[in-house]
C-alpha cells in the first residue's frame, strides 16, 4: 500500500503556509516548521556559546555540534567525520575546490555539465584560471558526457537534478563512469535533496553538497567529503583547528537543521515523492496549449520544479502576474547559466517549484492563473 502523505497535517506544523499564499518557489528555498524556528531560537536562549569551554553552555553546544553531524551523516548515509558544514553550498564549493586544486596539475581537466547551477561550474573555471586546468563542458542531456573524459581527467561535476530544468540524473551511472575515467565523482545535490533519498555510499560519490535551506532547514550548506579525501588533502584552516570546518560555525542554524532532518524522517520519502508525483503530474496534465515546457514532459526522470514561458509574455512579466495574485515563483535563469543559453532563453523562463507543503489547490490556482493570462 502506498504510505500518503497528510498534507494538512504537514501544513499545520507551518506558521509561514498559514497565509494565502502559493509558496511555489521552494527551489529558491524552503518555507521553514516552526519546529526548526524553535529550535534555533532555543538554542540561542539556551545554550548560546562557544565550543571548548569548561561549562555548561559550551558543553551543550559541543552536544549540539556532534549532534549535527550525526543528523547530517543519517540524512548523506556517511559518517559523521564525513561531514562538513558551511555557510552555503556555494562557499563550500569555492572552498573544496581551492582544496583539491592543491594536488592537480597544469593541463589537468575537469569535467562540468551545461546542466549544472554556477555554483558547480564557475568555481571550477576559476580554479582552472588559477592552475592553468582545463574545463570541458558535457551537453545539458548529458549525452556527450563520455566523449569529454579522457585520461587528463580528474573531477567530473555534475548535478543530480537541475535546477532549471527538473532533469534527474543517474547519478550512480556518472560516478562510474568519472570513476573508470580515474576522476573524483564530485555532486551538486542541492536541487535533488528536498525530493528524494541520498545515500553517498550507494551511488558512490567522492563529494556532494547541498543546501538545508532548500529542505525545510536554515540557511546553509552541507558538504560529504570522502574519508579517504579527506585524510589526503590538505585543508585551508587555522592551525589549532580540527578538521575542515573555517572559524565558529552557526550553531544556531545546526541546531536547526537537526530538527529539519527530524521533521524529513517524521514524513518519510515514500510519503513525499509519491505526493510530489502526484502533483506534477496534475500540473503537468493541467498546463495549457499557449505554454512551452523546457525539460522532461513528463514525471518519468524528474522532480516537480518546471521551466516555462507563456507566449508573448516575458517570464518576469508572467512572474509579476503570479506573484500579484498571491502566487510565488520564480523568473530568470536561477543561475543556470548554460542550460539556459543552450536554450537561447535570454530572459530566462518562469520557474513553478513544487515541493512536499504544496497542495493539489495550489497546483490548479497557478494553472487557472497561467489560462487566463
Ligand atoms: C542546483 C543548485 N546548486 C547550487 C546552488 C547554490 O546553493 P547555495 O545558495 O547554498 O550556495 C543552488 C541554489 O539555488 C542550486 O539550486
Amino acid at each position: 500500500m502506498q504510505v500518503r502523505l497528510d498534507v494538512e497535517g504537514v501544513r499545520a506544523r507551518f506558521s509561514a503556509l498559514q497565509r494565502p499564499f502559493a509558496f511555489l518557489d521552494g527551489p529558491a528555498g524552503t518555507q521553514v516548521p516552526d519546529e526548526v524556528i524553535d529550535a534555533i531560537s532555543g538554542y540561542l536562549r539556551e545554550s548560546n556559546a562557544n565550543v571548548g569551554g569548561q561549562f555548561e553552555t559550551s558543553r551543550r553546544t559541543g552536544e549540539l555540534v556532534t549532534a549535527a553531524h550525526e543528523a547530517a551523516a543519517r540524512f548523506l548515509g556517511c559518517s559523521a567525520d564525513e561531514v562538513i558544514f558551511g555557510p552555503s553550498m556555494t562557499s563550500l564549493n569555492f572552498n573544496l575546490t581551492r582544496t583539491v586544486g592543491r594536488e592537480l596539475e597544469a593541463c589537468d581537466e575537469i569535467v562540468v555539465t551545461r546542466l549544472d547551477h554556477d555554483a558547480n561550474v564557475a568555481p571550477w573555471l576559476e580554479l582552472a584560471h588559477d592552475r592553468e586546468l582545463v574545463v570541458r563542458f558535457a551537453d545539458s542531456d548529458l549525452s556527450d558526457l563520455e566523449d569529454q573524459l579522457s585520461e587528463r581527467t580528474r573531477v567530473v561535476a555534475f548535478p543530480w537534478a537541475s535546477n532549471a530544468l527538473g532533469t534527474l540524473v543517474d547519478a550512480h551511472r556518472i560516478c562510474e563512469l568519472a570513476h573508470e575515467a580515474g576522476a573524483l565523482a564530485w555532486i551538486d545535490a542541492v536541487h535533488y535533496a528536498p525530493h528524494g533519498p541520498i545515500d553517498v555510499a550507494a551511488v558512490d560519490a567522492d563529494v556532494l553538497l547541498c543546501s538545508p535551506y532548500k529542505f525545510c532547514g536554515p540557511h546553509l550548506g552541507l558538504a560529504f567529503v570522502h574519508r579517504r579525501l579527506l585524510d589526503r588533502w590538505r585543508p585551508y584552516k587555522v592551525r589549532p583547528a580540527p578538521g575542515y570546518e573555517t572559524g565558529t560555525a552557526q550553531h544556531e542554524l545546526l541546531a536547526g537543521f537537526v530538527a529539519a532532518v527530524g521533521y524529513l524522517d517524521s514524513l518519510g520519502w515514500e510519503a513525499i515523492t509519491a505526493h510530489e508525483r502526484e502533483l506534477g503530474g496534475r500540473f503537468l496534465e493541467g498546463l495549457p496549449e499557449r505554454i512551452t515546457l523546457y525539460g522532461p514532459s513528463s514525471m518519468e526522470g524528474r522532480v516537480p520544479t518546471f521551466a516555462l514561458n507563456v507566449d508573448g509574455r516575458s517570464p518576469a512579466e508572467v512572474a509579476a502576474h503570479l506573484g500579484e495574485r498571491g502566487i510565488f515563483v520564480w523568473d530568470g535563469d536561477y543561475y543556470a547559466v548554460e542550460a539556459m543559453q543552450r536554450l537561447g532563453l535570454e530572459n530566462g523562463a518562469v520557474r513553478v517549484g513544487i515541493v512536499h507543503y504544496n497542495t493539489e489547490g495550489e497546483v490548479d490556482r497557478v494553472l487557472a492563473e497561467l489560462r487566463a493570462l
